[in-house]
């Protein structure tokens, strides 16, 4: 009979402090009598005494052999993977322990170019090498999208040393790409696969959602539980599928990677969000994307908005897509994405998820209402009437930049002497900083990389055409830092 039923963390934990003990070791605050009165009303006795410290009875994170193990085993369960390693260091943590599991000092990673930043950390961390693929660009939508089965195939066989292949699927927008098949390719050259997984927690659990990274065959996953899944802020997991990787060396990184004061409230919010996900997982999913079908059939009854579907799906980048994700484009409102997030605020008190030139993006989950999607419905045809539709808006095409050449690894540069030189003076420098225009979120310039005019024209023409640069210290691009050249001594 399945154990999903259980939560053997949350239940030790919560036993534990139902027996009231007289606790003589940190956290000092003492069940919340040692903490400012305001606080502790707040946010509630409850938390506040699950707020507890690795003792014996409640195991411990980084040797874990008792409820903590038991939970990860299911969570492993539940996930289709071998083993699961909780993180109380987000999903940055993991993303950062799987790479550190596969690479060392000069190994190459293939990843594409439009990482999110712990991917960078890792690869300084750690001194690899990365080797970038462009993600394909959704001219219409101004967005990026993942990597495809042609550029992996590509990027493997010019490098069929690298320690391992980095894709992001799904999207923050939702899109993935054919994961299994690039998964398939990756492992003809015994390359292990990393996802990132940080938008897809929820996937697995509905069939009608696209595949996860351990359907899909991947070695590992770093997943948001706390993004999508109903966990607490900060708790994700890491999923891993042994053979090309060694759960071994996967405990003794995200160890090294954790703090020793692991969060309970945490960690037992991860083992009830697993219990909640696969024993109700569908259910509650089927519901969810059920809500935002709706609201994605209202909005796009909008006069001047238009919220994507399936019809998204067929390029070589857009595989399949998850629906419970709103891109709602604003661009016939003759408005910015951005606009319309503080409009929305301002009018209706509603936050949105992101918003970039061209949209909004609005995310529907297990907690959602009817009631709440009809307001952001009511607010946006409100928005709809008050502006004047621009049918044929100029749209300024996102080019890609070329990739400039690496002559520095990522870690050589960070750790180089640095020096601030004139932006117009810059080409031929090895930069020190990272700048990407946003959307679609691609960096420009990676530290260690060679500037060329041709980076600095596409930065000024970025800038000039009201795109957000962002990344330098000057953020008013007068200048930038580069790595200091040592000249001859005469
Ligand atoms: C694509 C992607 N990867 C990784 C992360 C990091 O997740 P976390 O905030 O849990 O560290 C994020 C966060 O937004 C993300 O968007």
């Amino acid at each position: 009979m399945s154990r999903q039923h259980l939560t053997p963390l949350f239940t030790g934990v919560r036993q534990h402090a139902e027996k009231q003990p007289i606790q003589f070791h940190i956290p000092g605050h003492k069940q919340g009598a040692g903490m400012d009165p305001e606080f502790r009303q707040f946010i509630g006795e409850n938390a506040l005494a699950i707020d507890l410290i690795n003792i014996a009875p409640l195991d411990d994170l980084h040797h874990p052999n008792g409820i903590i193990k038991e939970a990860q085993e299911l969570a492993a369960e539940a996930f289709g993977a071998d083993f699961t390693f909780f993180s109380v260091q987000g999903t940055s943590g993991a993303i950062m322990t799987m790479i550190m599991a596969v690479c060392g000092p000069g190994d190459k990673i293939i990843v594409p170019r439009n990482v999110h930043k712990s991917i960078m950390s890792a690869i300084i961390f750690s001194g690899a090498t990365p080797i970038f693929i462009h993600p394909e660009i959704d001219e219409n939508l101004g967005i990026s999208h993942g990597i495809t089965v042609n550029s992996v195939e590509k990027a493997i066989h010019a490098h069929p040393d690298a320690k391992g292949l980095l894709v992001i699927n799904p999207t923050y927008f939702g899109i993935s790409g054919n994961l299994k098949q690039i998964v398939e390719i990756a492992h003809s050259y015994q390359i292990p696969v990393l996802v990132d997984e940080a938008h897809g927690v929820h996937i697995h659990f509905h069939p009608d959602l696209p595949l996860s990274a351990m359907q899909a065959g991947a070695d590992m996953a770093a997943t948001s539980v706390h993004k999508l899944g109903g966990s607490m802020t900060q708790s994700s997991i890491l999923n891993v599928k042994e053979g090309l990787v060694s759960p071994k060396r996967v405990q003794a990184i995200i160890s090294m990677l954790t703090t020793t004061s692991t969060s309970y409230l945490l960690l037992s919010s991860l083992d009830t969000a697993r219990m909640q996900l696969a024993t109700k997982g569908e259910a509650l999913l089927e519901e969810a994307i059920r809500l935002a079908n709706d609201a994605r059939k209202e909005i796009n009854n909008i006069h001047g908005l238009t919220c994507v579907g399936k019809d998204i799906l067929g390029t070589r980048a857009t595989y399949d897509m998850d629906p419970t994700k709103l891109i709602i484009s604003v661009r016939q409102l003759g408005i910015s994405g951005h606009e319309v997030e503080l409009w929305l605020r301002k009018n209706y008190s509603i936050e949105v998820e992101l918003s970039d030139l061209y949209n909004i993006l609005c995310i529907i989950t297990l907690g959602d209402t009817k009631e709440k999607i009809n307001k952001l419905v009511d607010a946006l045809r409100q928005l709809a009437s008050e502006k004047e539709i621009q049918p044929n808006r100029d749209h300024k095409p996102v080019s890609v930049p070329d990739i400039p050449t690496l002559s520095l690894s990522p870690r050589d540069a960070f750790y180089a002497d640095t020096e601030i030189v004139p932006f117009s003076k810059s080409a031929g420098r090895i930069i020190a900083e990272f700048i990407m225009v946003y959307p679609p979120g691609i960096p420009i310039l990676i530290p260690g990389e060679i500037i060329t005019t041709d980076n600095l024209q596409y930065i000024t023409e970025n800038l000039s055409n009201g795109l957000p640069v962002q990344g330098p210290e000057d953020e008013s691009f007068n200048t930038l830092r580069v790595i200091k050249e040592h000249k001859a001594i005469q």
